[in-house]
């Protein structure tokens, strides 16, 4: 493609997204599509000849935009909100379409150096520290990897320059409670802990982490010969967004000498809110933290933030130095390849930069107390009706809740939430997600899609009126 056919394809397909967003209440929420249809709609095998004009953005239209469920709709309330601001959109599209790659500071000083900056004015803005620094990750799955890694490579002192964790006389131990996403255990795993080594750490009423459950737990494992490692403190659970509380945790975390990883991949973003920061309590105790900025706050996906305190136990374990990479700047500057798993980097700090610069801290804060607003205003109504229940706490956006038909059995209203739920996301006028709490199916209501007003809440909420009686 040239930068003519380029310019021309770029113009109409930046209308076709502007119009999109602009109507995207036309759209119903879920795709309907049947399971193969859009890959069926696609040719075998790739085209022999190319087509680079009309035909390639009418069959986006055609072939993609049925198979879509619509994340960002201002009726979208299912997992997390994955906002995508359209300023963060443009800085994606810079990015690509400059096309560099951050493999060393020298491969494009603006990539590391725009990264660190805009990083740290995020860090600022969520009342995180001096003393903690951070580099740009794909996801939160990513960034708790590494912070186990590091973990591990702190317990071990480096045990993998020698025969790594198998050489290693007793097994190393994380701590989290069974409410931590599942991106906790994944990681464990992958770092090669083992699922025996996973610490389930109990939990208060409100599914957040018993301090004091840990301090057992640490000393029970202690005592039959295996080695605490990390514990991984959640702030804002994905199933009810339950707050792990930091400052015991991170005092015992201390006390053990065990790593504090604290994941607040969602509730992050309600930092930069200085109401909500008791959430992070105790935050100046945690070795690493992870806040995804392509979540609530608005980051187009992906953007999750990767803070730590000591970066060069970070580039000691990430560090890879082969002569092609060399610089002779490496002296004088930061190589974020050594700061996480790729080596190739993505200009991904353009999306955040622009998002930030575009849109200015105090209208992310109004946004984010509108949604919080919008959440208690639901929780409200779901305590004041006959029928429905909340199982859980709302600290923040996110309302968790059951219909009760009278004198149903706990199996019944299992069935009946999952016909409910199946039956208001068939519908299209919103998407919610259902999960299981402690054994039990809930319905998680979770508003700050960028466009959800009061009206769609309560659109929703008379929806859901309708959809447990049908
Ligand atoms: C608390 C929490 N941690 C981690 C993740 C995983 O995020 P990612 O998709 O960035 O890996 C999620 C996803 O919703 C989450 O809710």
């Amino acid at each position: 493609m040239t930068p003519e056919e380029f310019r021309t394809a770029a113009h109409d397909l930046i209308d076709r997204i502007a119009d999109y967003r602009a109507h995207l209440e036309d759209y119903p929420v879920m795709s309907r599509v049947e399971p193969g249809s859009v890959a069926a709609a696609l040719p075998a095998s790739a085209p022999e000849t190319g087509d680079r004009g009309a035909g390639l953005l009418d069959d986006l239209d055609r072939i993609v935009m049925p198979g879509l469920t619509h994340w960002q709709h201002p009726s979208f309330f299912g997992f997390f909100p994955a906002n995508s601001e359209l300023s963060s959109v443009l800085g994606d599209l810079a990015s690509t379409g400059l096309g560099v790659l951050g493999l060393s500071w020298e491969g494009s000083p603006a990539l590391s150096e725009v990264e660190q900056r805009v990083v740290d004015w995020t860090r600022q803005l969520l009342g995180l520290p001096p003393a903690f620094r951070g580099s740009i990750q794909d996801t939160a799955s990513t960034s708790t990897l590494v912070a186990l890694l590091c973990a591990r490579e702190r317990t071990t002192g480096f045990g993998l320059a020698r025969g790594g964790l198998q050489a290693e006389p007793a097994p190393l131990v994380v701590y989290a409670t069974r409410h931590a996403h599942s991106s906790v255990q994944k990681g464990a795993l992958l770092a090669g802990f083992g699922l025996d080594n996973i610490h389930w750490v109990e939990t208060d009423e409100s599914f957040a982490m018993e301090p004091a459950a840990l301090r057992r737990a640490i000393a029970q494992d202690r005592a039959a010969g295996r080695v605490p490692c990390a514990v991984v403190a959640v702030t804002g659970t994905t199933a009810t967004t339950a707050i792990d509380p930091l400052e015991p945790i991170g005092q015992v975390a201390r006390a053990e000498g065990v790593w504090l990883h604290v994941d607040s991949a969602m509730a992050g973003s309600a930092m930069i809110l200085p109401e909500c920061r008791w959430m992070w309590r105790g935050i100046e105790r945690a070795d690493s933290v992870v806040v995804n900025a392509h979540k609530w706050l608005g980051v187009a996906f992906d953007c999750s933030l990767y803070f730590v305190k000591d970066p060069q136990h970070l580039e000691r374990v990430m560090g890879t130095n082969p002569s092609y990479l060399r610089s002779e700047r490496d002296e004088d500057v930061t190589n974020l390849r050594d700061w996480g798993i790729p080596l190739g980097r993505r200009f991904r700090a353009l999306k955040l930069w622009f998002m930030l610069r575009a849109e200015g801290a105090e209208a992310l804060r109004t946004r984010l107390r509108r949604d919080l607003d919008n959440a208690r205003w639901l929780a409200d109504q779901v305590e004041a009706a006959d029928g429905w229940r909340l199982v859980a706490p709302v600290p923040l956006q996110t309302v968790c809740v059951v219909h009760e038909p009278p004198g149903a059995s706990p199996q019944q209203v299992d069935e009946h939430t999952q016909r409910w739920v199946r039956e208001l996301n068939r519908s299209g006028v919103a998407y919610v997600t259902p999960s299981l709490l402690e054994g039990r199916w809930m319905v998680r209501l979770s508003v700050g899609a960028l466009g959800t007003e009061r009206a769609q809440v309560e659109r929703l909420w008379a929806h859901l009126q309708d959809v447990v009686t049908a």
